[in-house]
């Protein structure tokens, strides 16, 4: 057997909407206050798309500014995986219209599906092609405008979400001193119940009764999606660091899901991780799904931690649920 190739995140590019919505906003529009919500979930303000501004129009912004930190051309490019809940539209996919917008001439791709598990599964995905030599250059993609599907009257779920995006390139690494180490993902479709947006699909069908149900909206069991986010995620990394024959103080970078900072620290707390290896950004964005990730790993090279050859190791629980642990050297 030929051995597989080892891929690495060659450039990285992020993208929120100017708009904010900040706590104060939410106190005038929901039963809610600012020390709430800082206590319970971290959160001070996030970002908010404009009317018309779609998640492949945050997902081409992101994309270009990682091909511009990269000095390549869209044309470049040759595949597309975009991770998101809140696709432009059913079909096409998202990926169709960012490889137009973008002028990606070269490039096919497709959808993924994984809720807050997107931005990592893309990864993998687009690890992938690489490995097997298919390809040579892969846009991964984690972008999602939650405020099309939040329902602003709602206060446990209003506060908490907001929108952005993050592309990673992918290319063949040079050597095993860089790139994509390991991962462990995990799906458990039990868990579908509590974090979900029932209506607009094939069971039921947008109609004046899935509206007036509120349907269009997600809708979350707190408490359920916190004791697995935190169960979970804590024994994959922990799984994932022993058989690659390392301990959570071994760690430089911690990158998690960006969903409540409680859920964060416990997590922190259970794999033993040096305090400054977190990555925490939950406070300037909320919870923007498929886009945390990538924006963390931006907020993480921003304060100079995230450098070439640290050890890092994404963290994500979501919808699904999905969950993913995924260990790599950052390669630039
Ligand atoms: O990214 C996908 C994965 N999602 C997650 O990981 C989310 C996981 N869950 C959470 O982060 C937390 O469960 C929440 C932030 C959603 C909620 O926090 P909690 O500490 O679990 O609160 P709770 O749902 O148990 O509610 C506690 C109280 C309730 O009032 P009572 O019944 O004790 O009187 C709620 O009605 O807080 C109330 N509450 C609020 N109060 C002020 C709920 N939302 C709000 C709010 N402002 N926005």
């Amino acid at each position: 057997m030929t051995k597989a190739i080892r891929a690495k995140i060659s450039a990285l590019g992020t993208y929120v909407p100017p708009r904010l919505l900040t706590n104060a906003d939410l106190e005038r529009m929901v039963d809610t206050n600012n020390e709430w919500i800082m206590t319970r979930v971290g959160i001070r303000e996030r970002h908010i798309a404009e009317k018309g501004v779609a998640t492949s129009d945050l997902a081409v912004e992101a994309s270009r500014k990682a091909l511009a930190q990269r000095g390549m051309e869209p044309s470049q490019i040759e595949a597309i995986v975009v991770g998101t809940v809140t696709p432009d539209m059913f079909f096409p996919s998202t990926a169709c219209i960012v490889q137009n917008k973008l002028g990606a001439k070269g490039a096919w791709g497709f959808d993924l599906s994984a809720a807050c598990s997107a931005f990592v599964y893309s990864v993998q995905v687009g690890a992938q092609f690489i490995a097997s030599g298919a390809h040579k250059r892969v846009l991964a993609i984690g972008s999602d405008v939650m405020s099309s599907i939040i329902d602003y009257t709602d206060r446990a779920t209003c506060v908490i979400f907001g929108d952005g995006a993050g592309a990673a390139i992918l290319e063949p690494a040079e050597n095993d001193s860089e790139g994509l180490i390991d991962f462990i993902h995990e799906v458990d479709g039990s868990g579908g119940q509590f974090l979900y947006m029932p209506g607009g699909g094939s069971l039921h069908p947008t109609s004046k009764d899935t509206i007036a149900k509120k349907m269009h909206y997600v809708h979350q069991d707190g408490q359920q999606v916190f004791k697995f986010a935190v169960r979970k995620q804590t024994e994959l990394c922990l799984k994932l660091l022993e058989r690659n024959g390392l301990k959570g103080s071994d760690v430089d970078v911690f990158i998690p899901h960006q969903a409540n900072l409680r859920i964060i620290n416990a997590t922190a707390e259970r794999l033993g991780l040096r305090a400054e290896s977190v990555i925490v950004n939950i406070d300037r964005y909320g919870n923007t799904t498929a886009g945390t990730i990538p924006l963390a790993m931006n907020t993480a090279m921003e304060e100079g931690k995230l450098k070439k050859g640290s050890l890092v190791l994404l963290a994500s629980v979501g919808a699904g649920f999905t969950i993913g642990a995924t260990l790599l050297r950052w390669a630039f």
